[in-house]
């Protein structure tokens, strides 16, 4: 038997390397992204590309019915999309602040209503969501992102409850800094009562990159995570130790780490 996946967000980055995984696994895969051009490089017989705006819904509902007429069903959803949206959150403007959550969270929920009647139909089903270690622990200028991925930590929490006797496994990956398009595609609010803070913060995270593993682990965890056939919540990637000092240290002394950041600029490269 042949298990099809679909995945928004191929165009780069871990849903690329997850678009590349399952297919060389056998899957069929439903790779999709807003411009579908970024697809190209990932064709394959097994592979469908499909435009798909997690914002927009009628593309959302067009992916999935050309996914069920290619491939006949969905076993697992992997909803990967997503970017951040940094600074201070008096810089922000409610127009980002939407964008971010529209497509972080509301996209998440739009893609999950449009396949769980599928699933529940054929009770069985996988639905996993790229939360971060940022959905577990909070780092300064981030407001609007950790909003959107603890947002995503409760929203999956609660719903593998209610999917569990429908047969649909519910997981969240949490993937700690890996090198992909993330920081490079940021977009940071300014606001100068904040200096010199934000850019101390802003040159530590753009720096940090430099030495970011690459995506491949996490995709291997998704892989895990489809087909480990457990109902597991939460998968972890790399940020384990940070976890476990951010549960075991006082948050006094948590917080005093994590500032140090905000006082000084990074060494230089
Ligand atoms: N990299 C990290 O360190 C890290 C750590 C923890 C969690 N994550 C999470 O991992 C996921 C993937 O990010 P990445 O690191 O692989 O970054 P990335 O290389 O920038 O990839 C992000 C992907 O999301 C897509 N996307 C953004 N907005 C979209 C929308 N409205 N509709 C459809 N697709 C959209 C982008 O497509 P376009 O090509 O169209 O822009 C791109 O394919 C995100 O949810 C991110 O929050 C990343």
């Amino acid at each position: 038997m042949t298990y099809t996946v679909l995945i928004t967000g191929s165009s780069s980055g871990i849903g690329q390397a997850t678009t590349q995984l399952f297919a060389q696994q056998g899957w069929n895969v439903a790779a999709t992204a807003r411009n579908p051009a970024s697809l190209v490089p990932l064709a394959g017989a097994s592979v469908l590309a499909l435009p798909l705006d997690v914002t927009d819904e009628a593309s959302i509902a067009a992916a999935v019915e050309a996914t069920t007429a290619r491939f006949g069903s969905i076993d697992a959803l992997v909803n990967n999309a997503g970017y951040g949206l940094f600074g201070p959150l008096e810089g922000i403007t409610d127009e980002q602040l939407e964008q971010q959550l529209r497509t972080n969270v509301f996209g998440v929920v739009a893609l999950i209503r449009q396949v769980v009647p599928l699933m529940r139909q054929r009770h069985s089903g996988t639905i996993i969501t790229i939360s971060s270690t940022g959905g577990r622990v909070a780092s300064p200028f981030a407001a609007a992102y950790h909003a959107s991925k603890y947002a995503l930590e409760g929203l999956c929490e609660s719903l593998r409850f209610e999917l569990k006797p429908q047969g649909i496994r519910v997981k969240l990956v949490e993937p700690g800094h890996v090198k992909t398009g993330f920081i490079r595609s940021l977009t940071w609010a300014t606001h100068s009562a904040y200096e010199p803070y934000l850019s101390n913060w802003r040159a530590q995270v753009e720096q940090s990159d430099d030495h970011a593993p690459g995506c491949e682990g996490v995709a291997r965890v998704i892989f895990k995570a489809a087909t480990d056939q457990s109902w597991r919540l939460r998968y972890p990637t790399q940020a384990g130790p940070i976890l476990a000092l951010h549960a075991a240290l006082p948050d006094s002394l948590w917080a005093s780490m994590v500032s140090t950041g905000l006082n000084r600029p990074p060494r230089s490269r």
